[in-house]
């Protein structure tokens, strides 16, 4: 295709999604228009896979139809092609939206093509910063996954780090709860109740040192995971561990309990502050390990190669890069310059589309298709764990 339309669908969570998106002759994509409808898991304090998936199957088709109506796509003039998630996410959620996307498929004689639901957190950024090129680095952070990944094209990709046990989003989303924080998605009202905590009183809290329960008023104790001096400078691999941080707090909610309720419990505040920012500490960190180890500057350590050598660039994409105080401890803690040069740039894109949306799908199956002209036949599957 010279120009084509694709219409695209997410559903492999709790949102239903769908985009129409256009694509020129140079690959400009334009983003026509977006619809999005979330399940309150409020009340229950989580996502139920069944529930999901009866969300979708009471929401998707509707939402879709609507969408068709509004845009005057019909199978008179239809899209060129249907993109959806095909994975990874919950089961049920994404036979959901790939059985309607056969549907469509079926119905208007168009191709269908699966496309991996990370591939498009990190090209949705992409799309949002216009001077961004191959090869290039992109952590991804959300409810699924913590991986920094360093991409040679729209489908060369390298693992740099993962998660040993859980994703910071999870994680986040956990010790919220353990901390009495309510609502759909715990980590971003984590990061609402932080942002209330004064900055004074930031300033105080920042004073007490927490590596010892005893040497602080509020009998809390956390350190950065996998910071003990007796590990090598540079180890092999490089992980991330969060785990960590859910258990610390359970032994808060025991002591604590029902004074946790309170907003304005100091214990509260103190504890949901510095364990936010440790969090992140904790990804600043093995970032900068693996700039040391991978960076162009870095021979000066043993162990090291030269693997980022012309990366200039790091997106910052998933559900929890919309969290404020990660994008600013990303701008001020990197030791960028240090190991890849003062050209090094980070883009994170727009807060509204760091979550799950189906724009992000349109673009990253369009890109897949520019690199590799594959599209699928109706018998595939959703594939819940795509590595
Ligand atoms: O990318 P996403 O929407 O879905 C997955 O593919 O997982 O990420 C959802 C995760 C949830 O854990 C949610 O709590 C977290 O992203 N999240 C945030 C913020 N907004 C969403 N975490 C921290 N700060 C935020 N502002
Ligand atoms: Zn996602």
């Amino acid at each position: 295709y010279r120009f084509y339309r694709a219409l695209a669908i997410e559903s492999s969570c709790d949102d239903s999604c769908v985009a129409l998106l256009e694509s020129d002759t140079d690959s400009k994509i334009t983003i026509v228009d977006h619809s999005k409808s979330t399940l309150s898991s409020s009340a229950v304090g989580g996502i139920i896979p069944t529930e999901a998936h009866a969300f979708h199957q009471y929401k998707l088709a509707n939402l879709v139809s609507e969408f068709l109506t509004k845009n005057a796509i019909d199978s008179k003039n239809p899209p060129d092609i249907i993109m959806c998630t095909r994975g990874p996410g919950l089961v049920g959620s994404l036979a959901a939206g790939l059985q309607l996307a056969k549907g469509l498929s079926i119905a208007w004689g168009k191709p269908l093509l699966g496309v991996h639901h990370m591939l498009g957190h990190i090209m949705m950024a992409v799309h949002d910063s216009k001077s961004l090129q191959f090869p290039f680095l992109s952590l991804l952070a959300s409810g699924g996954h913590t991986m920094l990944v360093l991409l040679r094209s729209a489908v060369d990709h390298e693992i740099i780090i993962d998660t040993m046990d859980v994703a910071v989003g999870v994680s986040l989303d956990k010790c919220g709860r353990e901390l009495g924080i309510r609502g759909n998605m715990i980590g971003k009202e984590l990061d609402r109740y932080v942002q209330m905590i004064s900055p004074q009183e930031k300033i105080e809290f920042d004073k007490w040192d927490i590596s010892k329960r005893k040497n602080n008023p509020f009998d809390f104790q956390l350190q950065l995971p996998l910071k003990r001096p007796d590990l090598p400078l540079v180890p092999d691999t490089i992980q991330f561990a969060f785990a960590g941080f859910q258990s610390s707090l359970q032994h808060v909610r025991k002591g604590k309990g029902p004074s946790l309720e309170n907003d304005n419990n100091t214990d509260k505040k103190f504890i949901a502050y510095r364990l936010q920012e440790l969090v992140f500490d904790h990804i600043i960190d093995r970032l900068n390990v693996a700039l040391k180890k991978h960076g162009t500057n870095s021979k000066e350590y043993a162990l090291c190669d030269s693997k980022f050598s012309g990366i200039n660039d790091l997106v910052v994409s998933g559900g929890v890069a919309a969290n404020s105080r990660l994008r600013e401890k990303l701008n001020t803690q990197l030791k960028s310059e240090r190991y890849l040069g003062n050209n090094f740039n980070i883009h994170i894109p727009d807060v509204a589309l760091c979550t799950d949306n189906a724009v992000m799908i349109g673009i990253a199956g369009i890109e897949f298709l520019k690199a590799s002209n594959l599209v699928n036949d109706l018998s595939i599957l959703p594939i819940p764990k795509w590595p």
